[in-house]
């Protein structure tokens, strides 16, 4: 068992402690909105923020977590309206949809820290991002066009 904030709310997940946060989000609290890709930090899929940091949920055990502030993409803003997401739907950015919420939460940690980012810090940011649909041009843009728009939030 492991305690800790999700989406601002305290939550205890009643799996084993060495389980990785990513089975607690969605099989222990079902929230299905993180997804797994290939379980070994690899991918991004499963891209979620920890005390504001992004990390992988697949090689991140729940005790890891302990006390700690998660937020998933259902956490990321109460209307699914954030700067990220707009932008999403403006650039229609995804295609089959399975990597892009790990996208938006690996963004959402870049423009949290670096409101105005360059297309070079955009690539190192999103480098272990991976699409399979390839649309990374698109991503790109959605990305700009939310940190033009913005600046930012987290
Ligand atoms: S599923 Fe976690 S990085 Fe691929
Ligand atoms: S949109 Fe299909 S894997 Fe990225």
């Amino acid at each position: 068992m492991a305690t800790f904030q999700l989406n601002g709310r305290t939550v205890t997940s009643s799996g084993p402690e060495d389980a990785p946060l990513l089975w607690a989000i969605r099989d222990d609290l079902g929230l299905k909105g993180t997804k797994f890709g290939c379980g070994i930090g690899a991918c991004g899929a499963c891209t979620v923020h920890v005390d504001g940091q992004a990390i992988r949920a697949c090689v991140t055990r729940v005790s890891a977590v302990a006390g700690a502030k998660v937020v998933t993409i259902e956490g990321l803003d109460p209307k699914g309206a954030h700067p990220l997401q707009t932008a999403w739907i403006a650039t229609q950015a995804p295609q089959c949809g399975y990597c892009q919420s790990g996208q938006i939460m690996q963004a959402a940690a870049l423009l949290a820290a670096t409101p105005k980012p360059t297309d070079a810090e955009i690539d190192a940011a999103m480098n272990g991002n991976l699409c399979r649909c390839m649309a990374y041009v698109r991503i790109k843009k959605a990305i700009k066009l939310a940190a033009a728009k913005t600046g930012a939030r987290a």
